[in-house]
């Protein structure tokens, strides 16, 4: 369980919060999803929680974050990453290893998993994020998306409660973005890991996600369920968030016919709603 209390975050120099006063309760197994405009604080709050912030990095820091019961400003980071594992918006500067098979090694290593154990949990998580062919490949050679995987893969292995994801597919195409949020989903049901995905592609999200946050100027805008979050669309549009259509079109129906539509978050739910309210 990830809970947040009245957390501001300045970076040391910044003549403003990155994040203001943010409370939030993040259950155990939940899949959550955040979104919001460019320097909402989506990454410092996916750092906050993964305790990256205070110990790697400098500045003001007032509040609380507690990761399974353990305050993560008093616990060391070794031990907070046994807990949470993050995959970097930025994956370059998280891969060390030159060849695929060893960063997933080193990782598995450093954790002090059982020799007889490693291969088992390396085949696993290259299989379930779809790269085991890449396996003996050096990370030079492979496309942007291809390391976003890697560094995912890599936190697979791991096996923590909890994975802090930070624009998983901001590198990857369509399908590769949907299979990424395919095998969170798995981790997520069958293995029960939290998931919390910070996520451009909101579309992705909707379908995913079981609740959504909105960041805005560092403070928590929204939160609940994805159709709480997707019912005040004008409210997400001042924010800056892009709405998916479907959510978007159910808005646009209640209002040009005034009856009562429910909110859309999928394509198959608009058509519905148009069968029933325009016959
Ligand atoms: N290392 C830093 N030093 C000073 N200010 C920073 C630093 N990193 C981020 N900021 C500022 O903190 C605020 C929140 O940044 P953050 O990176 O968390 O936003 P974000 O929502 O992840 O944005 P993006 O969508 O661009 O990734 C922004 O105003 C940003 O300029
Ligand atoms: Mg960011």
């Amino acid at each position: 369980m990830i809970e947040i209390q009245s957390l501001t975050f300045r970076y040391e120099g910044a003549d403003r919060d990155a994040l203001r006063d943010v409370t939030l309760t993040v259950p155990d197994g939940a899949f959550l999803g955040i979104i919001g405009p460019a320097g909402a604080g989506k990454t410092t709050l996916a750092h906050a929680i993964g305790g990256i912030i205070p110990h790697a990095v400098r500045g003001d820091f007032y509040g609380a974050v507690r990761v399974n019961g353990s305050d993560t400003a008093e616990t060391r980071l070794t031990d907070l990453s046994r807990m949470v594992g993050t995959v970097f918006q930025d994956v370059e500067s998280q891969i060390i290893s030159s060849v695929v098979e060893d960063e997933l090694l080193y990782g598995l290593e450093n954790f002090g998993v059982p020799r007889d154990e490693i291969e088992e949990r390396l085949t696993f998580a290259l299989e379930q994020v779809g790269i085991a062919p890449l396996r003996h490949r050096t990370v030079s050679s492979l496309s942007g998306g291809q390391r976003q995987k890697v560094a995912i893969a890599s936190l697979v292995a791991l096996r923590p409660g909890i994975l802090v994801l930070d624009e998983p597919t901001g590198e990857l195409d369509p399908f590769s973005s949907r299979q990424v949020f395919s095998l969170l989903r798995t981790l997520n049901r069958e293995y029960g890991m939290t998931i919390v995905a910070v996520e451009q592609k909101i579309m992705l999200l909707c379908e995913f996600a079981d609740r959504l946050a909105v960041l805005s100027e560092g403070r928590i805008a929204r939160e609940g369920t994805v159709r709480q979050v997707l019912c005040d669309i004008r409210a997400l549009e001042e924010i800056g968030v892009n709405c998916p259509r479907a959510a978007l079109f159910s808005s646009l129906l209640a209002e040009k016919t005034g009856a009562e539509v429910p909110v859309c978050v999928n394509a198959e739910e608009a058509v519905e709603a148009a069968r029933r309210v325009l016959g």
